[in-house]
C-alpha cells in the first residue's frame, strides 16, 4: 500500500475523513471512560517543530503515548535542521527510524519536499498555508454540538491565513457556505478560495459575513512569523473583532470557535470567547482525539 500523507485536508477522501471523525469520537468516549486502547504499541512519532506550539505538541505526544507508542521532539535549535541539513536528507534519515512524522514549519513547500522523500506518513502540524489537523478537531466539535455542516453557513472573521485556507478547503469537502469577512489586502488568495469549490466568498463587512451564520470562527491577527507586523495589523483589523454584537447577527444557535492561542480584546472580545456560545475548550481537547484517529488511519488504514 502506498504511504499516505496528511498535508492538507484534500489528502484524504471525504469517506476517509468521515471515518477519521467517527473514530475520533470513539477514541474520545474510550478516553473519558478510562478504557485504554494501545493500537499503536511500539510505534514512534517524530515531531519537528520550527515554530512554537502548546496544543499541537502536547496532543500529538500525549496521543501517541495513550495509543501505546512514543514520540520524539525535534527543533531546529537542537537538530541539524537548524544548521542547514537539506530537508530531503532529513526526511530520508528520519523515515528510516520513525514510523510517522509530524512537521510544523513556515513554507508549505518544505513539508511537501519532506513528504516526497519520506518512507513513512507525514502530517502537517501547521504551515504558513494550512492547518488541517485543527480543522479535523473543529469539524469534530461542530458535529458534537450541532451535527452535520452540510448546507450550514460558517463565518470566518479576520485574516485570510493558514486557518482560513483550511476552512475554505473544508467548505468544498463538507458542503457548507464560508463567508470570509476580512479587510482589503488580507484576503485569502484566489487559489485558496477556489479550494472551496464555489462555497467560499470574500466579504468586506464582518457583520454581514456573520449574518445567519451557524458558526463564527476567528484567529490571531498576526500569525507566527508575522510578529513584526503586529502594530500594522492591529490597525488593519480594528473593525474585525468578534463581539457580542456580531454574534447577535448570527443564527440564534450559533457557536464560536478559535483555534487558540487567543488575544482577548483583539480578534475576539472576552465576553464572546468566555461566553455561552464559545466551544473553544472542546475544540482544543478534540485535537487529541482527532489526531489519535488520524495517526491510526495513516498507520493502520480503515481495517477493511
Ligand atoms: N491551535 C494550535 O495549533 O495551537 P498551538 O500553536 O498551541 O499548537
Ligand atoms: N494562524 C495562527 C494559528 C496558530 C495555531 C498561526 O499560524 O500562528
Amino acid at each position: 500500500m502506498p504511504v499516505r500523507h496528511f498535508l492538507t485536508l484534500n489528502d484524504l477522501r471525504r469517506d476517509e475523513l468521515d471515518f477519521v471523525l467517527r473514530r475520533a469520537s470513539e477514541l474520545k468516549a474510550m478516553k473519558h471512560d478510562g478504557r485504554g486502547h494501545e493500537s499503536l504499541r511500539g510505534k514512534v512519532l517524530g515531531m519537528v517543530f520550527e515554530k512554537s506550539s502548546t496544543r499541537t505538541r502536547v496532543s500529538f505526544e500525549a496521543g501517541m503515548a495513550q495509543l501505546g507508542g512514543s514520540a520524539v521532539f525535534l527543533s531546529p535549535r537542537d537538530s541539524q535542521l537548524g544548521r542547514g541539513e537539506p530537508v530531503e536528507d532529513t526526511a530520508r534519515v528520519l523515515s528510516r527510524m520513525l514510523d510517522i512524522v509530524m512537521i510544523r514549519t513556515f513554507g508549505h513547500d518544505k513539508i511537501e519536499r519532506f513528504a516526497e522523500y519520506s518512507r513513512v506518513p507525514v502530517i502537517n502540524g501547521l504551515s504558513d498555508d494550512h492547518h488541517p489537523c485543527q480543522l479535523l478537531a473543529d469539524i469534530q466539535t461542530f458535529l458534537e454540538h450541532r451535527g452535520s455542516l452540510d448546507g450550514k453557513t460558517v463565518a470566518w472573521i479576520g485574516d485570510g491565513n493558514n486557518m482560513c485556507n483550511s476552512w475554505l478547503e473544508a467548505a468544498g469537502i463538507f458542503g457548507f457556505q464560508l463567508n470570509v469577512g476580512c479587510p482589503e489586502g488580507f484576503e485569502p488568495s484566489a487559489g485558496m478560495v477556489a479550494l472551496s469549490g464555489g462555497n467560499g466568498q470574500v466579504m468586506r463587512d464582518p457583520t454581514e459575513a456573520c449574518r445567519g451564520a451557524h458558526l463564527v470562527v476567528t484567529d490571531v491577527w498576526a500569525s507566527m512569523g508575522q510578529e513584526e507586523e503586529q502594530r500594522q495589523r492591529e490597525q488593519a483589523f480594528r473593525d474585525y473583532q468578534v463581539t457580542a454584537a456580531m454574534m447577535a447577527e448570527a443564527s440564534d444557535d450559533a457557536i464560536f470557535m478559535h483555534c487558540l492561542p487567543a488575544h482577548r480584546g483583539e480578534e475576539v472580545s472576552a465576553d464572546v470567547i468566555d461566553g455561552l456560545q464559545s466551544v473553544v475548550w472542546d475544540e482544543a481537547e478534540n485535537r487529541l482525539h482527532a489526531q489519535k484517529a488520524l495517526m491510526e488511519f495513516l498507520l493502520l488504514g480503515t481495517g477493511d
